[in-house]
Order: C-alpha cells, then structure tokens, then sequence
C-alpha cells in the first residue's frame, strides 16, 4: 500500500492528478497538501473529498519545519510535487512569491524527503512536475527534447529551472530517487480564469475585450489536462530513476488563430452570429521576455512507457468550453473578490 504525498492538488493539474489516482487506486492512501492560496479550490475535487483513501492537509509548503513533522507523521513513501506559484505575469510583478514558493518549498520538501527515507531508499519516490518553459524559446523550428539546456527567462520559469536543477542535486548528492516532467501548456477545466484559455471563455462569455499581447504571433503547444494527468500516472510508475520526461502532444497553435477558434466556436455555443466575439479581440502591450514559441518532442515518453495523448484539441477545446458555460457558478466563484482586483491591477497599465 502506498501512501503518496501530492502538493498543489486543489489547483488545476493537482486536482485531476488527484481524481486520478483516487479513482484508479483505491489501495494507495492519497494526501491532498495544499497552502489553498488564489489558486487553489477545493471544489476542484468535491467529487473525491469522502472517498475513504483521500485526505486533505492545509499547509504552506514554505514551511519547513512543518514539512519534516508531516512527513514523520504520515509517513509519505511517495511525493508528487505540484505545488507552485505558476502564472508567467504575476511573476512579473511579485517575483518573490515564486522564488520562496517553488524553490525554498521544493528544497523543504526535498529536506524532509531526505531524512525521513535516507535509511531505506527501497519503494520511495520524488516526482517533481515541472514546465517546458525551463528551456526558454525556440525560433521557428526545433523541439525542446529532454536534453536542450536551460534557458529560463521569466522569473515563474526561472524558479522553476531552479527547483529541477535542486531536485536532481537531492539525485546526485544524496541518492534521493527521483523522476522529473516537463509539460507543455495545458488546457481543461477547473483552470483559474487567469491564464490564456479560461480567462478568454470567461470574457467572450461577459463580452469584456480579448487582451492579446504584442500581435498574437507567440507559439504554444497545448495538451488536455487529463492527458497531463495520464503521463504522470504512467511516469510515476514506470518511470526511470533519475530520469526526465518531456510531455507534450504536438499541438502548436499561435495565441491569435487559437483566439480566433475560440471565438468561432464560443459564437456557436452562445448562439450569436459569427464574428461577433472576434470584435472583442484587443491588441495589448506585449508581456516583458515573451517566449515566442514552446514545442515539445515527447519521443522518449512515447517510446520507453509507452504514453500517447488520447484527445485532439478540436475535440477538448470544445469540450472545455462547454465544461466552462456548464459551471458558470464556479466561473463567478472565482472571478469574484481578491482576483477582481488583481485583473484590474494587471490590465491598468496595458
Ligand atoms: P495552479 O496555480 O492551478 O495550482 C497550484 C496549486 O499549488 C494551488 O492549489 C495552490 O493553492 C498550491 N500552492 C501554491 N503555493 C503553495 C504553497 N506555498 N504551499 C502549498 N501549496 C501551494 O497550477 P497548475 O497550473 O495546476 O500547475 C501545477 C504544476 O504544474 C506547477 O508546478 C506548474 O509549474 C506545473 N506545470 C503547469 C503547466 C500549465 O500549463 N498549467 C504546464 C506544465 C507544468
Ligand atoms: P498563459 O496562459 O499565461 O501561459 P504561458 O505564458 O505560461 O504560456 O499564456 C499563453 C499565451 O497567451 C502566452 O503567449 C501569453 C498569451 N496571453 C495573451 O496574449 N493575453 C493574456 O491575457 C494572457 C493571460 C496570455
């Protein structure tokens, strides 16, 4: 019986993570931690919150103290580490949330880790999730493979670079066994109104403008969030010791043609007549240190596990579109309050 530790789970890949193997493992013991900040809902996982391998602990991973006595209390055989601050903007404007989040919170956990299993490294695992965006940018062509250098230039994935170079320090120094991923953009539901796909539902659905930054020319490869959730079973399992894994279902879009299916299709869905949320569309201030383009080549994951994306994104893009004008409640839920003013802080200046 396992008894896996998985932070950030009432965030948005947490959570499907979470249903996941909830659902698909009824013998493993699951612990849920998570510090619930903006990002986090626990109505992500009302589905599984009275299943009796589920367990939910409030905590900061920013809190090493905590972390050690957590791990000596529940005795975790497994980490799969999500918890992050992990929006590319607010970066910007607090790096050092992202800095104490995702990196002092990585080592705290990779501390407590250490100590509590370094007698018998035998069954246990750290499996850190990390980004694509590590890499830094592609021009036109190329893919980032498992072995393209680190070239971080935003402060979220500048943090994130360093909590992968820590994580295979704990490999390297200590013996820790470790797995790491790097995913490219996911797309689905339950994903907080603040990142590109969610937060365009929900304006076409208010008719507020489109905020697309510099021309809408930035490339970025998209996978269905359950598909995310799919790889990390599947690394988490058979993964090799020690090893990375690029994750990613070729399926590269530029922000604005993606805009623009967005807008055909919510037109639809909304019943209006073509062309009407393609007037929202509003051309904004482009993002400091923009990445032009992110593209994964996920060969080794395909050909040593054995993994291939099960959705094509006409299919999931309809489908998350229709998941989010089905909960509208959840939608108002958290667009209301303390986000209200941090869209209205973020967007001021542009
Ligand atoms: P999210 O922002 O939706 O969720 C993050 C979760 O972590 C939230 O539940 C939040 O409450 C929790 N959290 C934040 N700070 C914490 C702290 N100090 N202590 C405990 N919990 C804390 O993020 P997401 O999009 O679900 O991303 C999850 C992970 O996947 C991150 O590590 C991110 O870097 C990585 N990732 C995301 C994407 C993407 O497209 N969203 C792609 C690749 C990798
Ligand atoms: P985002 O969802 O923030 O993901 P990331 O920056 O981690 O890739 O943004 C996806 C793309 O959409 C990125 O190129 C920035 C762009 N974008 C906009 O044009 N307008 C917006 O309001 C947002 C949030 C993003």
């Amino acid at each position: 019986m396992k008894k896996i530790l998985i932070t950030g789970g009432a965030g948005f890949i947490g959570s499907h993570v979470v249903r996941l193997f909830v659902n698909k493992y009824p013998k493993y013991q699951i612990y849920n931690l998570d510090a619930l900040t903006y990002a986090g809902n626990l109505f992500n996982l009302k589905d599984v919150e009275n299943s009796p391998n589920y367990h939910f602990i409030k905590a900061d991973i920013v809190d090493g103290e905590k972390m050690m006595q957590l791990f000596g209390q529940y005795e975790f055989d497994s980490v799969i580490h999500l918890a992050a601050e992990s929006h590319v903007d607010r970066s910007i404007t607090n790096p050092m949330e992202f800095i104490m989040t995702n990196i002092v919170g990585t080592v705290n956990l990779l501390n407590a880790a250490n100590h509590h299993w370094k007698s018998d490294f035998e069954g246990k695992r750290f499996y850190h999730i990390s980004t694509d965006e590590v890499y830094g940018s592609l021009g036109a062509t190329g893919f980032f493979t498992e072995s393209t250098s680190y070239d971080p230039h935003s402060p979220y994935s500048a943090s994130k670079a360093s909590s992968d170079h820590l994580v295979r320090a704990y490999h390297d120094t200590y013996r820790l066994p470790m797995v790491i991923s790097n995913c490219s953009n996911n797309y689905g539901p339950n994903q907080f109104p603040e990142k590109l796909i969610p937060l365009f539902i929900n304006n076409i659905r208010n008719n507020k403008p489109l905020p697309v930054y510099g021309k809408g020319e930035n490339i970025r490869d998209w996978l269905y969030v359950v598909d995310h959730a799919r790889a990390i079973d599947v690394i988490f399992h058979k993964g090799s010791d020690g090893q990375t894994y690029n994750i990613g279902g070729h399926n590269e879009w530029t922000n604005i043609d993606l805009i623009k299916l967005m807008c055909k299709v919510m037109d639809e869905k909304l019943i209006r007549a073509e062309g009407t949320s393609e007037k929202l569309i509003s051309y904004v201030k482009d993002r400091a240190g923009h990445d032009l383009r992110y593209a994964i080549d996920s060969t080794k994951l395909q050909r040593e596990l054995g993994w291939i994306p099960s959705l094509q994104f006409e299919e999931g893009i309809r489908l998350t579109i229709d998941w989010y004008l089905n909960n509208q409640v959840w939608l108002d839920e958290v667009t209301s309050g303390n986000y209200l003013k941090y869209y209205e802080k973020q967007y001021e200046e542009r």
